[in-house]
């Protein structure tokens, strides 16, 4: 059987309508996984998901349903995908506290309740599995570096890399058999992206939206702009047996961005 067959396996993807949530849905079900797609949306079409549930990541109450729901249709879940996430693009002078408290509500908070409620299913799922069950955490290149315009959203993602290490570090150390691990995706071609060339066209950083994504385009050593599928791939490798020794690492894939 290939090393990165996820067959017999349960998974969860927050933020699933969007552009890298869809890809990863689809491409968890092609290795074989049986997949719960969720989002912000009430009702939404999913290709490859069994059943799609309405979850905003920042209720905790709502994380607690849906986890009890999941144990009890399908008694385990061994991937969970904390993909759900916002882009502010503002200066910091002009960022306001909801603006700010927003970011880190969606993309930190929401990845730790996510990682705490589903723990314990997790870790029993992981104990009869080759290689455990296995958290992948959406940060971004911008969880390695700055970026101008970008400092709620490059503090949400520093804050997702590390909080990945210190789950990874304190499962082990507890012996659970949860892997957890950080994607690092440069500019992917997706609503997020064009939602950003818009508000640099807004703050008059550049003159249209075209010169824009022609010049994010050319930050990556690649030349151009990544697809979803692209980064989909490797959150299967993630979740893989494949990886089985693969945890608190932080998988970039951003065509060459952060190499020079
Ligand atoms: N597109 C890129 O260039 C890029 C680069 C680096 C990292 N990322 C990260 O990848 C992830 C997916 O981004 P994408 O490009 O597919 O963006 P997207 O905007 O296409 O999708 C994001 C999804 O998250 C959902 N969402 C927002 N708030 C939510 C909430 N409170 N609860 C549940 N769902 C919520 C949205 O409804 C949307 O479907 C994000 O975490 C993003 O920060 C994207």
């Amino acid at each position: 059987m290939s090393p990165f067959d996820l067959t017999d396996t349960v998974s969860l993807v927050t933020g699933a309508t969007g552009g890298i949530g869809r890809a990863t849905c689809k491409a968890l079900a092609d290795a074989g996984s049986r997949v719960i797609a969720s989002d912000l949306a009430v009702r939404a079409d999913v290709e490859g998901a069994v059943e799609y549930r309405n979850l905003d990541v920042t209720d905790e109450a709502a994380w607690s349903n849906l986890i009890t729901h999941i144990t009890s249709q399908y008694g385990r879940l061994d991937n969970l995908v904390n993909n759900a996430g916002i882009s502010v693009t503002n200066s910091i002078a002009a960022t306001s506290l909801e603006e700010w408290r927003k970011c880190q509500a969606i993309n930190v908070e929401g990845l730790f309740l996510g990682t705490r409620t589903a723990a314990e299913i997790l870790a029993k799922s992981g104990a009869d599995r080759r290689g455990g069950s296995s958290i992948v955490n959406l940060s971004s290149v911008g969880g390695l570096k700055g970026a101008a315009y970008m400092a709620a959203y490059c503090t949400s993602k520093g804050a997702v890399r590390l909080f990945t290490k210190s789950a990874a570090a304190e499962y082990a150390m507890l012996q659970k058999p949860i892997r957890v691990n950080s994607v690092h995706p440069g500019g992917i071609d997706t609503g997020m992206m064009d939602e950003i060339y818009a508000r640099y066209v807004e703050e008059s950083l550049f003159p249209d939206e075209e010169t824009a994504r022609t010049i994010v385009s050319a930050g990556h050593a690649m030349g151009r702009m990544g697809e979803p599928e692209e980064i989909s791939a490797g959150i299967v490798y993630l979740c893989s047996p494949g990886a089985s020794f693969v945890t608190g690492s932080e998988l970039v894939i951003d065509g060459g961005m952060t190499a020079r």
